[in-house]
């Protein structure tokens, strides 16, 4: 499997979570909170992974180097928003305003990745260096959950 077949899938399930927060509306559930959350560590493992062993051997081409900078500073904005959501006085349709805001900015986000980066990373990388990417994408994210799990053992 090449990195760019593996970031489409992961992409297809951030839209789904996406999609199922959206039809569950701005009223709050268990079921609305949990998928969220899903969505939230999903995003983050992700946006950090995919920063680490896509964008950063991108940059060093002059071709792709200010395209990921741009992706990069969407995961920062994505990455604001979904804290905003989290927060608890956040609530109703305030709240679902905001998802809506999320959910608009991560589509235009993953359709410029899988069109304008995508296609320029294809002109400045072989196959074999595709392949490897995906294996540094999953290596990258195991890392990070370790450093999360970590984390989250210090704050308990
Ligand atoms: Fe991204
Ligand atoms: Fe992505």
């Amino acid at each position: 499997m090449s990195i760019f077949t593996y970031l489409k899938e992961d992409h297809r399930e951030i839209q789904s979570l996406l999609e199922k927060i959206e039809q569950l509306g701005p009223e709050s559930s268990a079921e609305r909170d949990e998928t969220f959350n899903q969505l939230k560590s999903k995003i983050i493992l992700h946006s950090k992974a995919e920063e680490r062993a896509f964008y950063n051997p991108l940059k060093e081409s002059k071709r792709t180097k200010d395209e990921v900078e741009h992706g990069t500073e969407e995961h920062q904005e994505a990455e604001t928003l979904l804290k905003e959501l989290t927060d608890s006085s956040l609530v109703g349709s305030a709240w679902f305003q905001k998802f809506k805001t999320l959910k608009q900015a991560l589509e235009h986000h993953i359709d410029e990745e899988e069109t304008e980066i995508f296609s320029d990373a294809k002109k400045v990388m072989s196959d074999g260096e595709a392949s490897q990417m995906e294996k540094d994408m999953k290596a990258a994210k195991k890392d990070e959950e370790q450093h999360r799990n970590i984390k989250d053992r210090d704050v308990a």
